[in-house]
């Protein structure tokens, strides 16, 4: 293993060769702040939030840390004046594009921005990339996808439409930082209404409670392997009947 020497906001650490800015720093029990970055999740470098100062003499750069992998000895600032103003304009640009996000509003306070100077958008995705990562990397459904290019850019199902791959799992709700994906339940349906997504509920034919939609327990019967009876049953039920 390559240890590389790193020192961020003075404080001196030696980190694997490759380890990103941002786990060099958390390490350190420093934290800077992120909008598209999940440990789960490759680093994708979307929102731009988590600008730092590579200082080199009397030279620096402004990086994103979440995706720069320390290769040679660092030293880096975190809340430098340079790292600050940086992330307050990067700020300021989400807030034109979304300003109906609650945690965009609690890093704006954080970072003396009341609001923005450029021309509000009024969208409620800041095009993270999140959603359509933890749905293909994690739960492996690849039900929606990025498409279009500059300003035209969004998160959409692959063919427009409905979503015909999504499970209704919600891991995209759970992950959206701007909240911009709901799931709800009408009657026997759970709806996402941004996938366009309509899901048949299934239920336990013992004790008659909800179990998932039927699509996410075909998917998992499928994926692992399990007996194509296994989710007539609710948990509890399954449990008793052993
Ligand atoms: S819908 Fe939410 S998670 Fe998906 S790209 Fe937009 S802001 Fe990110
Ligand atoms: S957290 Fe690094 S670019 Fe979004």
């Amino acid at each position: 293993m390559i240890m590389i020497a790193v020192t961020i906001n003075g404080k001196k650490s030696e980190v694997e060769r490759g380890t990103t800015i941002l786990k060099a720093a958390a390490a350190l029990n420093i934290k800077i702040p992120t909008l598209c970055n999940h440990e789960l999740l490759e680093p994708y470098g979307a929102c731009r939030l988590c600008l730092v100062e590579i200082v080199e003499g009397d030279r620096s750069t402004v990086t994103t840390s979440c995706n720069y992998p320390i290769t040679k000895p660092l030293v880096v600032e975190t809340e430098s004046k340079t790292a600050v103003k940086a992330r307050r304009m990067v700020l300021e640009m989400l807030l034109a594009r979304c300003n109906t996000s609650p945690e965009l509003d609690r890093l704006a306070a954080k970072h003396g921005l009341s609001g923005s100077r450029f021309e509000l958008r009024y969208d409620d995705c800041i095009l993270c990339g999140l959603c359509e990562r933890v749905c293909r990397e994690v739960v492996g459904a690849n039900a929606i996808t990025f498409a279009q290019r500059g300003a035209e850019r969004v998160v959409v199902p692959p063919f427009g439409g409905e979503a015909e791959q999504c499970i209704g799992c919600g891991a995209c709700v759970y992950v959206c930082p701007t909240g911009a994906i709901q799931i709800q339940e009408d009657g026997d349906q759970k709806i996402i209404d941004r996938w366009s997504r309509v899901l048949e509920l299934k239920y336990c034919k013992a004790c008659g409670v909800e179990v998932a939609p039927a699509f996410q327990c075909d998917y998992f019967q499928k994926k692992a392997d399990l007996p194509e009876d296994f989710f007539d049953l609710c948990r509890d039920c399954r449990v008793a009947s052993r």
